[in-house]
């Protein structure tokens, strides 16, 4: 018996005819791009928009912190929160934690001279603290149980950081006198993690 079930490019479309196929394949694939265009842009616009990431902040603001009498005269650093504006494609969010700095007075008399530390770990972006030591005491970082020494140094033998803590100091801290204090002006800055060198965040 006759096979009439085999099929070919020939083969007519429901409306009967091979132009009617060829008609529907080529609206169907201009629909697809056309889908392809529109979703693309809207997929990275939800990202951008859920993903707290995604948000940045002003970088490189220099920021009023804090008065000098606000530091202990003995070098012991403490922390402060940076706030600021952060921002995504469409909106603003005004007053948000931007990030974190340990201020410690320094140099010989430990008078004004300021320095500034990135609060963050250099490794993976661990929050740092302060911890106090009999010799003076250290930044430490919990998620992988890393020490500096107050200067930055990484105090373990192998250390899990790359680096040395990010020291703000492109330009570093400087106090200019207002209203009788003395006012501790910083430059905030965050770097990238996991780097041997410093490499600020854009
Ligand atoms: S994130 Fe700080 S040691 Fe790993």
């Amino acid at each position: 018996m006759e096979n009439t079930s085999q099929t070919s490019p020939e083969t007519p479309a429901p409306d009967g005819s091979a132009d009617g196929r060829r008609n529907f394949l080529v609206q169907a694939a201009v629909s697809t791009v056309a889908v392809a265009c529109l979703a693309v842009p809207a997929v990275i616009g939800l990202v951008t928009a859920l993903n707290p990431l995604s948000l940045k902040s002003r970088a490189g603001k220099r920021v009023p912190l804090t008065t000098l009498d606000e530091l202990p005269e003995d070098g012991t650093p403490r922390k402060f929160a940076i706030i600021d504006d952060r921002t995504d494609a469409w909106n603003v969010f005004p007053d948000q934690p931007v990030g974190g700095v340990f201020l410690r007075r320094s140099g010989k008399d430990k008078k004004e001279e300021v320095v500034a530390i990135n609060a963050t770990c250099p490794h993976l972006g661990g929050p740092l603290q302060y911890q106090e030591t009999d010799d003076g005491g250290k930044f430490f970082c919990p998620l992988h149980s890393a020490s500096f020494d107050l200067d930055g140094k990484p105090l373990d033998k192998p250390s899990p950081s790359p680096r040395r803590l990010d020291e703000l100091d492109d330009p570093p801290p400087e106090t200019k006198l207002d209203g009788g204090k003395q006012v501790v002006w910083v430059t905030f800055q965050d770097f990238e993690t996991g780097k041997s060198t410093k490499v600020p965040k854009t």
